[in-house]
This record gives structure tokens, sequence and C-alpha cells, in this order.
């Protein structure tokens, strides 16, 4: 059986305790960390910049996915890597050339991934997968954690899993929104490589346990 990696978005931790947070999701066996960055512009919600990226560096070595939810990534991606996040993923929705951006982040040898919203199907983004470390695919309207995971999101998820395997393409494939330990195994058997979670896993008295119910 392949590996699932689990990455816990801080966006539900307590953020006058982030390193105490972080360090409890390692310890539970979180693989990665999901930090949502939100401009209030391309979502109606505002959250962290690099400068918290940087200082969390500091304090783990856990893989950042930071998950770009803003309408100018171009302008701001460097920013992050310079901070340390290890994927950069932004959103197939904005108006800039995806094509560069995706050879831009990709150069400063950083992994590079694109997301979908519930709207955009999987052939608007088709021909991009070839470029790509990862698909995100959301599974709620981004902007807030810990709305109701969207099962119709399901078929897009098996046929982003059948071009993959089809083509041999090597890109994973990332679930965001709604995820807890029935939901996951949905997305597991859908075809999913890596799953978010934010308000199941940080709202659980056992983190440790909550990301092992995940994937068992
Ligand atoms: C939503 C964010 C998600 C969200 C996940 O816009 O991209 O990462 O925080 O949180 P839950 O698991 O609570 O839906
Ligand atoms: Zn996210």
């Amino acid at each position: 059986m392949k590996k699932i990696i689990i990455s816990p978005s801080i966006l539900s931790a307590n953020f006058a305790k982030l390193e105490n947070d972080i360090n409890s999701i390692e310890y539970a066996g979180a693989d990665w960390v999901h930090v949502d960055v939100m401009d209030g512009h391309f979502v109606p919600n505002i959250t962290v910049g690099p400068v918290v990226v940087k200082s969390l560096r500091k304090i783990t070595r856990l893989f950042f996915d930071v998950h770009l939810m803003i309408t100018n990534p171009e302008k701001y991606w460097h920013e992050f890597q310079k901070a340390g996040a290890d994927l950069i993923t932004f959103h197939s929705e904005i108006q800039s050339d995806k094509r560069k951006l995706i050879e831009d982040i990709k150069s400063s040898d950083i992994k590079v991934g694109m997301s979908i919203k519930p709207k955009t199907s999987v052939s608007e983004i088709e021909k991009l997968i070839p470029y790509l470390d990862l698909v995100l695919v959301m599974t709620v309207e981004p902007g807030f954690g810990g709305q109701t995971f969207m099962s119709d999101m399901i078929p897009k998820i098996e046929y982003l899993r059948k071009i993959i395997d089809r083509n041999k393409y090597k890109c994973l494939i990332e679930i965001d929104g709604g995820i807890n330990s029935q939901t996951s195994h949905v997305c597991i058997k859908a075809g999913a490589d890596v799953l978010v979670s934010g308000n199941y896993v940080f709202s659980a008295k056992n983190p440790a346990e909550a990301i092992k119910f995940l994937v068992l």
C-alpha cells in the first residue's frame, strides 16, 4: 500500500501557541505542515505571510506545504521560498501566466503545485499537469477552516488519478477541505496521495490518534 502523506493545516491551530501545536503534530506523526495564505482578495479572509513561515522554519524540520490563496502569487512566491517553503501551491483561477510561474518556482529548487476550486474542472488544468509536482483539489470553497466536505468532488479525484496513472506523471494529488476520519477514506479510495486536515486534527484531544484514524 502506498504511503498517504498527512498535512495538518495550522489554520485551525492555536496561533498564540503555534510552536506547541506544531511540535505536537510533528510528534503525532504528521508528515507535512499545511500553511494557508489568504489575501482578503482571492478569498474573503486574511491569514499569515512569509514572516510567520520564516519564524516557524526555526522550530520544526517538517516539510512546509504552502497554499497560496492569493490573487498575485507571481509577486509573493519568492518571499515564501526564502522563508523556507518546501512546496508552493497557487490557484489555477488566477489571471497570471501559470506556465511561467511553474517554471520560476521550480527553478528555485522547491516543489510546485496548482490548486483547483470546486467549480474548476480538471480539464482546465490538464495541459499543465506534466509540469507540476502536485495538484490540490479543494473539497470546500477556499477561505475558511471547519467547513463540510463536498462529496461531489470525488469523481474529480478519480479522473485526475486516471490521467496521472495513464500518462505516468510524477504528480501527487492533495485534497483539502473537510477531511476527517470518514472523508479521508473516500479520498484515499479515489486516489489521493496527500490529505490536508485542519479542524479535525487540531480539535482532537489526541492528535496522534486523530492522524492515525485518517489512514487506518
Ligand atoms: C480552506 C483551507 C484549508 C482548510 C482546511 O480554505 O485551504 O486548508 O484550512 O481545514 P479543514 O480541515 O478544517 O476543512
Ligand atoms: Zn489549504
